[in-house]
């Protein structure tokens, strides 16, 4: 009898174990990093990502937006999920995403419209209109990563973001519902992700014309043939001001042998916040203000013509193109003289010929350098052409970036990832 029941305990002690062990585990499961994976869209040339959200599930195509403030989706159009709870007035949410003002919604409850709710201000930075929107929660799932694979996915079950109306979403790539904002705020994807994760305010990007990826959290990123680029960085300072975007200080630009010539005041960053060098994923080439423009393409042009190579008619966007007759291709791109950024810490970022020009047709590369005009806020935009097949680190904690040379050096690229789940 008493053996009977005591078996019966141990059958039912451990048919409780079975059932609830699985879910116990994905709790218990605490990744060090996660992964995302990015394409580039052929006609936009803007960086996407997808994420999955809601329940049930569902992917979501995201502009990706490294000085973004927030992840922004269109809750107009087909949003239905049983788990998105909007941000009440006064909550942590409020606070946690610096909400502006309480909101009501006169038309009938759904995702983007209730009573009594916070209110962001999401912005489309690629076509710079901005609306307002209400914040909320829902689950977001991401594969998590050893550094080598994808792994088992995650959950982050309490993720803020704002609503936005469907026209916000004018002029990104066919498909995209949003936007995924990577900036310095608490509620942009690398913050929310460290503090659900428990890991370190860091994250990576690796970007190429085909695929590339962003990590979370920590190293190693490891390309295929077994790279990791995480031991290839040079670390400069990266300034948190004036906003939620990264800027870094370019201390000069040297082209070939020669200093470029610059007016130095529109290379640091005033007290009105304008000025500086930013690095922008919605730009897709980078951008200079009209005196650096000049100057840095008269010396690009100069050098260029020390080695025989001649000018072509103009392509737009650019300016400054040239016949490929007499330009050699190697490893790191076309053979054209590079363009050393000189940047805090006296460390230089080398573009090369892979990231500063652009092949327009079978007999013309052109400079992939575009004029900001005068005056604008910020006096050196790079862009995403300039970033590709290079791996930035962006450590929060420690106001750090960490940048690796072009990765063709080492005989791989930012589509090298290997994408097959170790899950
Ligand atoms: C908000 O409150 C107003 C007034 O009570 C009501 O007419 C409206 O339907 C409510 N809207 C939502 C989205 O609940
Ligand atoms: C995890 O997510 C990826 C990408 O969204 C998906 O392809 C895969 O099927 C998911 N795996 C599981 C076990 O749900
Ligand atoms: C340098 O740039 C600053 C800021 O635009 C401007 O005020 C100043 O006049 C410029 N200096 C020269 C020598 O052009
Ligand atoms: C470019 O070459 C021209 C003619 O040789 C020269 O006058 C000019 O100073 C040079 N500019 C730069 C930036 O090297
Ligand atoms: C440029 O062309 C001239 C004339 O064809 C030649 O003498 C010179 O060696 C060439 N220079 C380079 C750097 O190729
Ligand atoms: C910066 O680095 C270069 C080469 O790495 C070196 O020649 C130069 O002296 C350094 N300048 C300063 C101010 O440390
Ligand atoms: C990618 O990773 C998988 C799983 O670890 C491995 O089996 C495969 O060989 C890797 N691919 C390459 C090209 O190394």
């Amino acid at each position: 009898m008493a053996s009977s029941s005591s078996l019966h305990f141990l059958l039912f002690s451990s048919l409780i174990l079975l059932f609830i062990s699985p879910s116990f585990s994905q709790q218990s499961f605490r990744p060090k990093a996660l992964v995302l994976p990015v394409s580039k869209d052929a006609s936009t040339l803007q960086y996407l990502t997808t994420i999955k959200q809601r329940t049930p599930l569902v992917p979501i195509s995201l502009v990706l937006d490294l000085g973004g403030q927030f992840l922004w989706v269109d809750c107009d159009q087909n949003y239905v999920s049983s788990t998105y709870r909007r941000a009440r007035c006064g909550s942590a949410q409020c606070s946690l995403a610096s909400a502006n003002g309480c909101g009501n919604c006169f038309s009938a409850p759904r995702p983007g419209c209730n009573n009594n709710t916070c209110g962001v201000s999401p912005d489309n930075t690629v076509t710079r209109t901005a609306t307002g929107g209400e914040v909320a929660q829902d689950v977001v799932s991401v594969q998590s990563t050893n550094g080598f694979n994808p792994g088992r996915n995650v959950s982050a079950p309490n993720f803020v973001f704002s609503c936005a109306p469907t026209s916000l979403s004018e002029g990104l790539a066919s498909g995209v519902v949003g936007m995924a904002g990577l900036g310095r705020t608490r509620i942009a994807f690398p913050s929310q992700f460290a503090s659900t994760f428990s890991f370190q305010r860091k994250f990576a990007i690796c970007l190429s014309s085909s695929n590339g990826v962003v990590f979370f959290g920590e190293s190693p990123y490891v390309f295929l043939p077994n790279v990791d680029a995480s031991q290839l960085l040079s670390f400069t300072t990266l300034f948190s001001e004036p906003s939620a975007e990264y800027f870094i200080g370019v201390k000069s630009i040297q082209i070939g042998d020669t200093v470029v010539p610059l007016n130095t005041t529109l290379l640091s960053i005033d007290s009105q916040g304008v000025g500086g060098t930013k690095i922008s994923t919605v730009n897709p080439y980078t951008v200079l203000e009209d005196s650096i423009y000049k100057a840095v393409t008269e010396a690009f042009i100069n050098q260029s013509a020390a080695r025989n190579i001649t000018r072509a008619a103009s392509v737009a966007p650019f300016d400054v193109c040239f016949s490929s007759t007499n330009i050699l291709s190697t490893r790191l791109g076309p053979n054209v003289p590079t363009i050393n950024l000189v940047l805090e810490r006296n460390v230089t970022w080398s573009i090369f010929g892979a990231n500063s020009m652009v092949e327009v047709n079978q007999d013309v590369y052109c400079l992939g350098f575009v004029n900001g005009g005068n005056n604008p806020r910020t006096s050196i935009v790079i862009g995403g052409h300039q970033l590709e097949n290079i791996l930035l680190q962006f450590d929060l904690a420690t106001s750090r970036l960490g940048f690796s040379a072009l990765l063709f050096g080492r005989q791989t690229t930012c589509a090298n990832f290997n994408s097959t789940s170790v899950a």
